[in-house]
């Protein structure tokens, strides 16, 4: 498991780990997040996939969720276009997002399936937009966002007031059905939710914890950290 103390460093290191999924299979289908965490992995992601010239025409992208009732320009589609999409020229039929269709599974396995799908982790242990409270045998939702979620992506936002208060989002089994996960966490604020998600118990209330249940999940973060297992 890479522990690493630098950010940059973690995110490169994630970002081989998806160039490596997608050189051993052209077709992969990726599970990406939004936010403010994954954004050094996705520069790594695109500046090695121009200078070794890696074929992703064959990769589908699938966003792990959406808001509902948001202005275009706050969508996570369009921060995915911006970050990643267009700078790698990737044709719109292979991004999909779950507010395109109502079953957003069903969509995933007649693709092959998510083989990897890399996650940042919320304050409250939120990984998609799955809220505390959220059941384990949960599948592609909407939900309500919680207050701290939304107090936590408010600088996205010109007034608090514009932050939407409903999403779609993948669900826990959604994410547990991925082959690969690659769990992101950058910043001390992230330290103590990721120690109760993964050394204590395995509950609806850390959504994070259902983590644990995977047998091929990497975790990357700017702080010291050991998963007791
Ligand atoms: P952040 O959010 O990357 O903006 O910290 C993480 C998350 O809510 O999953």
């Amino acid at each position: 498991m890479p522990t690493t103390t630098d950010k940059d460093t973690a995110s490169l290191q994630a970002a081989r780990e998806v160039i490596e999924q997608i050189k051993k299979k052209p077709q992969s289908c990726l599970g990406l997040p939004t936010g403010r965490t994954p954004q050094a992995l996705y520069r790594h992601l695109i500046a090695i996939a121009r200078e070794e010239n890696v074929d992703i025409t064959g990769v589908r992208f699938f966003g792990l969720d959406e808001y509902i009732d948001v202005r275009q320009e706050s969508a996570f589609k369009t921060y995915l276009d911006k970050v990643i999409y267009q700078p790698l020229a990737i044709d719109q039929e292979n991004c999909f997002s779950p507010i395109m269709i109502d079953d957003y599974d069903a969509l995933i396995k007649r693709q092959g399936g998510l083989d990897l799908t890399i996650l940042g982790i919320g304050g409250n242990g939120h990984i998609a937009f799955n809220e505390p409270g959220t059941p384990e045998y949960s599948w592609t939702h909407c939900v309500t966002l919680d207050e701290s979620t939304r107090r936590a992506n408010q600088e996205f936002f010109a007034r608090p007031e514009d932050v939407p208060r409903r999403a779609v989002t993948m669900g826990i089994q959604t994410i547990l059905d991925s082959r690969k996960i690659i769990l992101l966490a950058f910043s001390k604020s992230k330290i103590s939710i990721l120690k109760r998600a993964f050394n204590g118990c395995v509950e609806g209330a850390v959504p994070a914890s259902f983590l644990t249940k995977h047998p091929n999940l990497e975790i990357y973060t700017d702080f010291e950290f050991t998963w007791l297992k």
